[in-house]
């Protein structure tokens, strides 16, 4: 059996690609003349950031920031802490924070907050996913990929205990 067989597909590579580019369309009409550092959330966004990073014919930057929420759990502990800061300072650049997914909206929350009070230009999000059944507090997505049901998904990143983030497809764990 290969990997990704017991899952059932919700976006298969065709469709992400697809998706990703129309994205990424958007954010370089948007970004033209302006400072752009990509923040992608580690470690769920790697996957995402890099196909969205090649789609934008715009000269920016690449940073990322690690945070853990998680631990093991696939519940939201609600305690957010920066586990890896970025590598450089983000003052007067306009960030586009990317995420694989927004669940409960905790750790964008915090996020937010955090990387406001470093005096960027500006700072936007661009989520892959996202679960708006489990929104627990309002977050502005300005460029979202899907909106997804409230299942458990994994692939293109994002991780079930570390596994199925090397996926080209995004599949939701059967029964989680
Ligand atoms: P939030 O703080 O509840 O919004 O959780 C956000 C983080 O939890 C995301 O960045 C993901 O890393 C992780 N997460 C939430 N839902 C899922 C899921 O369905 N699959 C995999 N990871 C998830
Ligand atoms: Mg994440």
């Amino acid at each position: 059996m290969k990997l990704g067989d017991e899952l059932e597909v919700l976006y298969t590579q065709q469709q992400i690609a697809a998706r990703v580019r129309e994205m990424a369309a958007e954010i370089e009409r948007d970004h033209r003349g302006k400072d752009l550092v990509l923040v992608g959330v580690l470690k769920g966004a790697f996957v995402f950031v890099s196909d969205l990073a090649r789609l934008i014919d715009l000269p920016l930057s690449v940073d990322f920031i690690g945070l853990s929420s998680y631990g093991e759990e696939t519940e939201s502990s609600g305690v957010v802490k920066i586990t890896s800061d970025l590598t450089r300072p983000i003052e007067a650049k306009h960030v586009l924070i990317v995420e694989d997914i927004v669940d409960t909206g905790l750790t964008m929350r915090y996020l937010l907050d955090n990387l406001s009070t470093r005096r960027p230009a500006s700072v936007k999000i661009c989520a892959l996913l996202q679960k708006p059944s489990r929104l627990r507090t309002r977050i502005p997505i300005q460029y979202l990929g899907f909106t997804v049901p409230d299942l458990f998904v994994v692939g293109y990143g994002l991780d079930s205990g570390e596994k199925y983030r090397n996926l080209p497809f995004i599949g939701a764990v059967k029964g989680a």
